[in-house]
């Protein structure tokens, strides 16, 4: 049973506040979760609580998070059996009250429920993949090594993604990224192309056109020795929502200015110059209709993914199996705020034939649950950032540690990730 929940304020790798919860059970069982933070939310994400008090890290403290953890929350939880995560999961839900969190806070809750998670898989002596995913838990994930926009003077477009479905093992898959990602430094330093390095820890080159990011991907996937297309795929994750104006796509890079219909031939083009593999959300979030016509069009050839289109959340989702939207969903945890509402998103996401991507935020910790959390679900596809800096590499570690500790029965999902394509 929970002896008692503590929350404290850390830093994520933004350097801004966020939440850690630390469980203590009756047997002295002992976990701590630590919450990431998103920059270009959702619009209908779970609220996150910020203190608002500007003397304070400019108004992003979570003390008052923290008090909600320590109190009501710790005053709900403690006595409960940990294991019944969904009793849990529900308790914090009703105890909260409103549909977004924002009484007592998306961070204050999931720090709550995933720490739970944590100590129960402790308490049980099981990994957290195998605690989360039973016996079956044994699909390594495809890393999408991403960079992009969280930093200034880059690409119109949020993120390139490196995919290295052709690997055998999610090792050399860890091997692919990182040469091909030095390879690209090589590649950019040649073209005086000075890159910043965002927030995910990709590069953010000033380039003439957005084209001419895919360009030196391309040419640092062959300088690194790979097959476009074969070894190391591309996905993107434009985050269109950023360049729309309410009715028009804008391309600052490219000197363009685009309506849905052009924005979609636009990706269509791209899909026929480059190993397009991934497409996370290629239009506004506010463009169901869009996207229902771009997945007809697109969604045979590319994964179609949505993130702020669906914010992790079921009901979301159930609208675009309804309308035809995306073919594969983005799942962040925060995005929803517990362990149980995760998990029920991703299930209805796979039993209805959409691909899940597990996915970090910008703004992230030392916490490893999402490396587990992928397997856990076998659904084959993670992303985590750039294979450098040390929040982002810690995932991939722990993907690294977790292959190990399946031996034989671990298998890399590879190109099988996206079998929800059938490719012509
Ligand atoms: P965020 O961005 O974590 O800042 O929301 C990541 C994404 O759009 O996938
Ligand atoms: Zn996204």
């Amino acid at each position: 049973a929970i002896d008692s929940i503590f929350a404290d304020e850390i830093l994520d790798s933004r350097g801004n506040p966020t939440v850690e919860v630390t469980v203590t059970l009756a047997d002295g069982t002992c976990a701590s979760a630590a919450v990431p933070s998103g920059a270009s939310t959702g619009e209908f994400e779970a609220v996150e609580l910020r203190d608002g008090d500007v003397a304070r890290y400019g108004g992003k403290g979570v003390l008052g998070a923290l008090s909600n953890v320590n109190g009501p929350i710790a005053e709900a939880l403690v006595g409960l059996s940990v294991d019944d995560q969904r009793y849990i999961d529900r308790t914090l839900i009703n105890l909260d009250g409103t549909g977004s969190k924002s009484r007592l806070g998306a961070n204050a809750i999931l720090g709550a429920s995933l720490v739970c998670a944590k100590a129960a898989a402790l308490t049980c002596g099981l990994p957290l993949f195998r605690y989360l995913g039973g016996t079956n838990a044994h699909v390594l994930p495809v890393p999408m090594f991403n960079g992009g926009k969280h930093a200034h003077g880059g690409p119109d477009m949020q993120e390139f993604k490196l995919v290295p479905l052709g690997a055998p093992t999610f090792r050399e898959a860890l091997r692919y990224g990182s040469e091909t990602y030095h390879a690209l430094a090589t590649v950019l330093a040649e073209q005086a192309a000075p890159a910043n390095v965002g927030d995910e820890g990709g590069f953010v080159p000033k380039l003439p056109s957005n084209a001419a990011a895919m360009d030196a991907i391309m040419r640092a996937i062959e300088r690194a020795g790979y097959r476009p297309g074969e070894d190391i795929a591309i996905g993107l994750d434009p985050a269109a929502s950023s360049f729309y104006d309410g009715e028009h796509y804008r391309l600052e890079r490219d000197g363009k200015v685009l309506s849905t219909p052009d924005m979609i031939a636009y990706w269509e083009d791209w899909l026929s110059r480059y190993p397009i593999i991934s497409l996370e959300d290629p239009l506004a979030d506010s463009d169901w209709s869009g996207f229902a016509a771009l997945t007809t069009r697109l969604g045979k050839r590319v994964q179609v993914v949505g993130d702020d289109l669906f914010v992790t959340n079921r009901e979301f989702l159930r609208r675009g199996i309804r309308e035809g939207c995306c073919n594969s969903i983005l799942i962040k945890l925060n995005q929803i705020g517990t362990v149980t509402e995760t998990l029920d998103t991703a299930r209805l996401a796979l039993s209805s034939a959409y691909a899940c991507l597990v996915s970090h935020r910008s703004g992230e910790t030392e916490d490893t649950s999402i490396a587990d959390l992928a397997v856990a679900l076998n659904c084959g596809q993670i992303k985590s950032g750039a294979p450098a800096r040390g929040e982002r590499v810690a995932k991939y570690n722990r993907l690294l540690a977790i292959e190990r500790m399946l031996g034989d029965q671990a298998i890399y999902a590879g190109r099988e990730a996206f079998g929800h394509l059938r490719q012509e």
